[in-house]
């Protein structure tokens, strides 16, 4: 399975942090942002990982990452997305690079304490379709929010103003390879972007999409200024440090 991680957008949540910079460059307590995503999919067992960058500072990644050789990887691919046209778009331009294996996403500003290896190999052995992973959170409106039933998410619905449940989507996606297919057939919604959203309710339509709830930390840094903040403050607290050493506190 090919890894991918999204470091595009113009991150204008986090302004004027992000004016100069891009946001998966940003320090999260001791290390850029980009890093923890990174150090997942590698945690995970993934071993060709691919960077998909764009908005400001975008050959940074290359001065920070090189080869990925911090991470104990050979090799790192990078690849450039021109405007902010949607997390499906810019999962859209990997799809050379998949050559025809499953994926796993995680977007860049999505920080997750739990190894994900054991959902991982099952999903890359056993099934077909979809994986996402849910959480339990106290203000659903501001992600993508599923719908089930009988242990089943019949519908995803992307930052509801009433959400019907508290279980956000995170940003961890597991693909089938039709998933470029897919891509291909989707509209831009109202705010001009490919929605991820629409991926993943394709794959629930066709009967195809599974799910695991998420134990332990999450956060998305890059969803409000405090929201970035607090992330920080619980990295520092509660996060083993992946270097080894227990970190703050
Ligand atoms: O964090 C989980 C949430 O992420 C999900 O619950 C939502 O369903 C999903 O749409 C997404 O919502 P956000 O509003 O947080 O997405 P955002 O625009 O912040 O983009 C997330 C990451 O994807 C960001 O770190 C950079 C990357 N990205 C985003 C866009 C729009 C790209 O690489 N290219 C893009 O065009």
């Amino acid at each position: 399975m090919k890894g991918i991680v999204l470091a595009g957008g113009l991150g204008s949540r986090l302004h004027p942090l992000t004016k100069i910079t891009n946001k998966h460059l940003l320090p999260i307590y001791d290390k850029p942002m980009i890093y923890y995503p990174i150090q997942t999919l590698v945690d995970a067992g993934i071993k060709e990982i691919m960077i998909v960058t764009g908005g400001n500072n975008a050959g940074d990644f290359l001065k920070l990452l090189g080869n990925g050789s911090h991470f104990g990887l050979k090799h790192l691919n990078f690849t450039y997305q021109a405007q902010e046209g949607g997390i499906a778009e810019a999962v859209g331009l990997c799809e050379y690079f998949a050559g025809g294996e499953k994926v796993i996403i995680i977007l860049g500003d999505n920080l997750i304490q739990k190894n994900l290896k054991k959902d991982v190999d099952k999903f890359e052995k056993q099934q077909d379709g979809a994986m996402v992973f849910l959480k339990r959170v106290r203000n659903p409106g501001e992600y993508g929010v599923a719908e089930t039933n009988n242990k089943k998410i019949i519908k995803i619905i992307e930052k509801p103003r009433k959400p019907k449940s508290d279980l956000a989507v995170i940003g961890v996606y597991l693909y089938d390879n039709r998933v470029f297919d897919i891509i291909k057939t989707l509209k831009p919604s109202r705010r001009g972007e490919l929605e991820i959203t629409d991926v993943n309710n394709a794959y629930i339509s066709r009967g195809e999409m599974s799910y695991s709830i998420l134990k332990g930390g999450w956060a998305d840094a890059g969803e409000s200024i405090d929201a970035y903040n607090n992330t920080i403050n619980f990295v520092r607290r509660y996060w083993k440090n992946k270097t080894g050493k227990r970190s703050g506190k």
